[in-house]
Parts: C-alpha cells; structure tokens; sequence
C-alpha cells in the first residue's frame, strides 16, 4: 500500500528532510584528507541529535552507525570505522537519514576529496544528473518507470551501468515504504504517481559493471569488479504540479 500524506503529515515530513539536508551541508567542510569515516559518523550523529531528532541508520536492521559511509568502489550501505580514513582523490558518498516529528527524511551526496582524477570526477557529475533527470519525471498521473527510464538512458549513454539490486523507496512513518523506485525501468511501466505520495529517488551508478557484492560486515556493498561507484539521493513529493524536492535545502 502507498500512503498518500496529507497536508499536516507533509509538513512534518518537510521539516525532517530540511534537518536531513542541513546535516549533508554541515559535514561537507570536514570531507577532506585525513579525516576517519567514524569522525564524519560521529559530528553528523551529534548535529542531528542537537537538533532534537534521531539518526534512522543507528540500530535499523542492525545497522551499528549513524550514517553510511561508501568509499569508491562500494556501491552503498558503507559502515563508518576509524580505520577508514580519507585521502586525497577519493570519492565518498554520505548518506543522511534523520527522524523528525515521526517521519524520515533521506539525502545523500557523493563528495569529491581533494583533487580527484577526471574519470572519478565525471562518474560523480553524471550521477548527479542522474538522479536531476530521474526528479524531473516526477508528476501525477504520469508512470513510476519512467523515472527510471529516464536514469538509465543517461547512464547507458555515458557507457556507465545502473545498480539494479538497491532502489529508491517510498517514506514517510517507515524508513522504507512502498513503492520500490527502480533506477533502471522502462517508460510507461508501474504504478501511476499521485499527489501526497513521497518517495527517494538514489541512482547507484558505476563505472563496470552493475553487480554488486554484500561484504563479510553484512552491510557494505562493493562492485565486483571493484570499479568506482557514486550515488546521490533526493526524498521528492507529488505535488498538484509535479513535485517537491523535500531535501533540497530551502535557505
Ligand atoms: N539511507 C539508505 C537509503 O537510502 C538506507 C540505509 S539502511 C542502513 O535507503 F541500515 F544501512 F542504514
Ligand atoms: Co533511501
Ligand atoms: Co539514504
């Protein structure tokens, strides 16, 4: 079942997001060599706190850290440790769930660290656009696949692969509701978008190819290929018009 939110429960939900973006804009001055992906867990565990609200990752199925942390090749779910520390031309996406006012609101971002190599540079871009082409689909009465359709023909004309094991999702009261949001679909398949409906859109795009494997930690997925990977997310509301960007950082 798809929860179509009401005027009240978006404005609640808006506020969650902000927090969820306001927190990816808090940590981006401290992405830079030499710093651990547990100190960048631990100042995004306190930022969120402070602003009275809880870190959704934290104890979710088991997930033992705040955020997630994925480092070059690992396509998502990346646990912080203080034995990953970043070096100059990395690339790192940081994933922000936070829990505000009884709902979740979800971002990520990929981060270049220092001077990072062209090939790194554009994947990162790209995905980027990904995901802005995938938000730009998003309308009532129009199909949930396209937003898919729409990524993996970018992707594909960049030579690049889409991720197809880990979707966007529907969110709200849930971390993780209906629908599945494919990243890799076809036009005019699924479930038709309504007003009031929210949902993440978060391209997984990689450089090989889109196979993916659940390290020994039970988390962190790293390509097989071991080939770079970058992923951004937005949380997006059906409006009347189109949508809402709910994590794009309103002032
Ligand atoms: N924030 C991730 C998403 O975009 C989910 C992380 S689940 C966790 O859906 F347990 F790893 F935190
Ligand atoms: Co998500
Ligand atoms: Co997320």
């Amino acid at each position: 079942m798809i929860h179509i939110k009401s005027k009240r429960e978006i404005e609640l939900m808006r506020k969650s997001c902000q927090l969820a973006a306001k927190t990816l804009k808090y940590i981006e001055p401290y992405v830079r060599p030499g710093i651990s992906t547990e100190e960048l867990n631990n100042l995004c565990h306190e930022f969120i706190i402070k602003h009275g609200a809880m870190p959704s990752p934290l104890n979710y199925r088991g997930f033992p850290k705040s955020i997630c942390t994925s480092l070059n090749s690992v396509i998502c779910h990346g646990i912080p440790s203080p034995s990953d520390i970043l070096e100059e031309g990395d690339i790192i996406n940081i994933d922000v769930t936070t829990y505000l006012n009884k709902f979740h609101g979800d971002t990520n971002k990929t981060f270049l660290v220092g001077a990072v190599s062209p090939i790194a540079k554009k994947l990162v871009e790209v995905t980027f656009e990904c995901l802005m082409a995938g938000i730009s689909e998003v309308k009532p009465n129009a199909h949930l696949g396209n937003i898919g359709a729409r990524i993996a023909e970018l992707a594909h004309a960049h030579g690049y692969s889409v991720v197809e094991d880990y979707c966007g999702h529907g969110i709200g009261r849930e971390f993780h509701e209906e629908p599945q949001v494919v990243h890799n679909n076809v036009r005019g398949t699924g479930v038709i978008m309504r007003p009031g409906m929210t949902f993440t859109i978060e391209p997984m795009i990689n450089l090989g190819k889109k196979q993916g494997t659940v390290q020994k930690d039970g988390w962190t997925v790293m390509t097989k290929d071991k080939k770079l990977s970058a992923q951004f997310e937005h949380t997006i509301l059906v409006t009347e018009s189109g949508h809402e960007i709910l994590t794009l950082l309103s002032d």
